[in-house]
């Protein structure tokens, strides 16, 4: 009881100070024409996939061979990963954004499924850029180790035999977004879930977006409501978009839901969220 009160009172000082610290950051401009329309994005067709679904059972023993980890701290968890799997095949992007390299959870599952349309469609080479501030494949500080990963991200890739299309970028997502010259067709986001700082990489990412690209958001949590059993939210992502809706943009969020897989904690909810034009 006195343990469910706590949790309650910690997640409301979280959201209060990243209320103050969003209304901080001055008005950004967003441009929302690239995003993708609301129609496009039936996730229950895209998770139901059956050709994804047989693609991802001749994937999953190389991922999972070289990424074993059922919930290693920091990646998503292993029902997202999925998810993410079948989205790339379904929405078949040429180019790839990723801010938030981490252990190379999700990187390396985006990159399968690129690499499952590149063997299926003979398609023209793909780029998939992934974004982290400090540098994910160090060899000194092995900082994979840490997290229980057998692997950096970028051996990782070697083993998928990605190597040829994936590059890391060690950097800032502001600096990055703000300077990059290539454009994307999905770039997903999750990196800093500071409110203040989605609120500025949404808008920088539209900026590098493809007409009809998509942004993928996580930890989205829908009206500030704990997902799972644990009572968290995580308010950054979702205050970072209610602030861009009340100012106006043609934008808004499509969560994800319940998957048609567990997610964690013995549950099927995912914290994915598909951004799109209103
Ligand atoms: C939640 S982890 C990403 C997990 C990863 N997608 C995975 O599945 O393994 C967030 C990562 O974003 C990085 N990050 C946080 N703020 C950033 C920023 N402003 N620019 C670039 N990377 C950032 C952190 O260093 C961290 O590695």
């Amino acid at each position: 009881m006195i343990k469910a009160v706590m949790g309650r009172v910690i997640q409301t000082r979280k959201r209060i100070k990243e209320t103050v610290s969003l209304r901080r950051v001055p008005a950004i401009p967003c441009d929302c024409h690239a995003l993708i329309d609301r129609n496009r994005l039936d996730i229950e067709n895209i998770l139901s996939s059956e050709t994804a679904r047989q693609m991802w059972l001749a994937d999953e023993p190389d991922l999972s061979r070289i990424f074993p980890g059922i919930n290693m701290k920091g990646g998503i968890n292993p029902g997202d990963r999925r998810a993410i799997y079948f989205l790339i095949r379904y929405l078949r992007p040429g180019s790839v954004l990723e801010v938030g390299t981490h252990i190379g959870s999700s990187t390396i599952h985006i990159a399968a499924a690129l690499r499952s349309l590149k063997h299926e469609f003979q398609a023209p080479p793909f780029v998939f850029n992934t974004v982290d501030r400090y540098d994910v494949n160090d060899e000194l500080a092995r900082h994979w180790v840490r997290f229980d990963a057998r692997f950096s991200p970028a051996k990782m890739i070697e083993k998928l035999g990605c190597d040829g299309f994936v590059s890391f970028i060690n950097q800032d997502s502001f600096r990055y977004l703000e300077q990059c010259q290539t454009k994307y067709d999905f770039i997903f986001l999750d990196g800093s879930h500071a409110a203040a700082s989605v609120y500025r990489e949404i808008p920088a990412a539209l900026q590098l977006l493809n007409n009809g690209g998509c942004i993928l958001l996580h930890d989205y949590f829908p009206d500030l409501k704990p997902l799972w059993s644990n009572g968290k939210i995580i308010p950054g992502p979702y205050l970072a978009v209610a602030r861009l809706r009340a100012e106006g943009n043609d934008i808004d969020a499509l969560p994800m839901g319940q998957l048609p897989w567990e997610t964690k904690l013995g549950s099927k909810v995912s914290s994915l969220a598909l951004l799109y034009k209103k």
